[in-house]
């Protein structure tokens, strides 16, 4: 009986570790202990979202034949706009960054998300009836949308970010359903075994997880009157864009610890760190946040990855990339409105330019190693002053990702360089150069620690052993065409 609950216990504590590890959180993050990750299976790695889907697709998307065929038509009938409408859902919601693997046909799954028990794979969501959903009612459908569980009656992790997708209205969820049995070419591909060894592969601790911590689902209804533009806003972070499961703070069993703004200003408030680069909040704050952005700039980094505060790098790649560049000029002025409508969480002051670093440099007289290093290797993008050229490379001064105490992203970017999205508005990403190899971790402490300070920023100072740790899963950029 003890071992019997000692087992379950185990099981259930190791399932919600599983559960939003989705995102390499266990993994990645150092506050969270947990048992050292199992190796690879062999022949195979442990993939995560960096190596697979930020990938261009180099097959064509989903949904050209079906925009093909109705650009042939004056009028599309009322079932082709269902199911348009159901594919710019399913691009809002980012369906395809989990559910296609490298190189693989859209939406047919296979891609390993790595968890610290092993990895767990997308499944094929086509239309096929063996291998995908092509035999789903809408209310199976629907079912394993709002709770996540599935048609076979098994609970699925929520690496599939069904508590934020349970908001889904119902007319939405029915365009999606036939968009994803309808629209979505079929793909024969077989769903592939998660890597979790037995017993922690048991699927009934999830369903537990479930019953604890994902919402009731609450179908969204537009309201009648109020701010449409606004709770638009919100109906789409909190829901299909999933926003929360990446920028939103987890409780040590890993469920968002809000997954609205009415209930808690931890909602957005800065999440986890997400295949090794931090997640800042999405609140309308100071020191890491978005206050000072309009609501058009915004808009631009949603569209293009890049503004005149910052650039995307990490994750939010593919947030860019495959979702939000889609989304129509009113969807993502409702999104940038509804975040900047936010209350702040934190107190601090608003950033303000500071000369003295950026005198120092004129003048030749750097007053640190990290100065002189910054002078050597970074100012002929980022400039001395630290305010960057353009959209081009990003200003430094007051960039938001170098105002917290956490400087993961920075010491990551140095060390393994970066590389703008590239969308339609914008082909081609512009790359930052990895410096592993050209800087050793003192270096690159003090460099990290100089940017940090320098202009007025207030972030924190890091030692070489913050380095050396980074450094053991730093990989350098892949420079490829967009
Ligand atoms: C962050 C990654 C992620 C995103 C985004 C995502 N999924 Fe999933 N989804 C998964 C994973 C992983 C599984 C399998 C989980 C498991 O086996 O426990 C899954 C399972 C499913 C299943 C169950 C399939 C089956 O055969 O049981 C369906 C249906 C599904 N997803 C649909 C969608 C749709 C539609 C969207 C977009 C609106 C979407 N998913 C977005 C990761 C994701
Ligand atoms: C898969 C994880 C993930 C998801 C989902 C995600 N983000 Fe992000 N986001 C990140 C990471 C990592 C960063 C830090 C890198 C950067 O600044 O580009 C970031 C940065 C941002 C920034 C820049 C903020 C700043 O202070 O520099 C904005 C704005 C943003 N995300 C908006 C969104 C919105 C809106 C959504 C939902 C539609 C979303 N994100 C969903 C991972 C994610
Ligand atoms: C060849 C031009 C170039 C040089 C040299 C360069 N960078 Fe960058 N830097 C970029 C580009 C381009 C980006 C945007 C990359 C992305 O979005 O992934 C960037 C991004 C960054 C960021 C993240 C800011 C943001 O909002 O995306 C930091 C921090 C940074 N660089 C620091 C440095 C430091 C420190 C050095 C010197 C050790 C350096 N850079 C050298 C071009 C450069």
């Amino acid at each position: 009986m003890k071992r019997l609950i000692l087992t379950s216990s185990l099981a259930l504590g190791a399932a919600m570790l599983a559960a939003a590890a989705a995102y390499n959180l266990a993994y990645a993050d150092d506050s969270l202990t947990v048992a050292a990750p199992p190796k690879p299976p062999m022949g195979g790695r442990l993939l995560n979202r960096e190596t697979a889907p930020l990938q261009p697709f180099a097959v064509p998307p989903a949904d050209a034949a079906l925009s093909q065929r109705i650009a042939g038509q004056g009028n599309p009938s009322a079932d082709d706009q269902l199911l348009l409408r159901g594919a710019y859902l399913a691009r809002a919601g980012d369906c395809v960054a989990c559910h296609t693997s490298k190189g693989g046909a859209p939406f047919a799954g296979g891609l390993a998300l790595a968890s610290p028990l092993g990895a767990i794979y997308s499944t094929n969501i086509t239309p096929d009836k063996e291998h995908g959903i092509g035999d789903w009612s809408y209310e199976d459908f629907a079912r394993l949308m709002r709770t996540g569980v599935t048609r076979a009656g098994y609970t699925v992790y929520p690496a599939m970010p069904y508590p934020s997708y349970s908001r889904l209205s119902e007319e939405d969820m029915q365009a999606l359903y036939a968009y994803f049995t309808k629209a979505v070419p079929p793909s024969a591909q077989a769903n592939r075994a998660n890597d979790i060894p037995w017993p922690l592969s048991m699927r009934w601790p999830l369903a537990i997880w479930r019953k604890l911590f994902a919402p009731t689902p609450t179908p969204y209804a537009a309201p009648a009157g109020g701010d449409q533009e606004l709770a638009r806003g919100a109906y789409l972070v909190e829901g299909l864009g999933h926003c929360g499961s990446c920028h939103t703070p987890r409780s040590t069993t890993l469920q968002e610890k809000s997954l609205r703004d009415d209930s808690s200003r931890l909602y957005l408030s800065g999440g986890q760190v997400v295949d090794g680069w931090s997640v800042p909040s999405l609140r309308n704050e100071h020191g890491g946040g978005i206050a000072g952005w309009s609501q058009a700039d915004l808009v631009e980094f949603l569209r293009t990855g890049r503004n005149q505060f910052t650039a995307s790098f990490g994750a939010m790649n593919d947030v860019v990339e495959h979702s939000m560049q889609y989304l129509t000029e009113a969807d993502l002025n409702a999104i940038s409105r509804y975040l900047l409508s936010l209350s702040p969480r934190n107190d601090a002051a608003p950033y303000r330019y500071d000369e003295v670093s950026a005198t120092a440099a004129y003048e030749g007289r750097p007053q640190t190693p990290g100065a002189a290093l910054y002078l050597d290797r970074c100012a002929a993008c980022h400039r001395s002053n630290g305010t960057g050229y353009g959209k081009a490379f990003p200003a430094l001064a007051g960039n938001p990702v170098l105002q917290t105490g956490d400087a993961t992203s920075a010491i990551r970017i140095i060390l393994q360089g970066g590389r703008q999205p590239a969308t339609d508005s914008v082909k081609g990403g512009l790359v930052m150069a990895p410096y592993a190899q050209l800087l050793n971790d003192q270096q690159v402490a003090e460099v990290t620690s100089y940017i940090q300070t320098a202009w007025g920023n207030r972030g924190a100072t890091v030692s070489a052993a913050d380095v050396a740790k980074i450094r053991k899963t730093a990989k350098p950029v892949e420079d490829r065409a967009p």
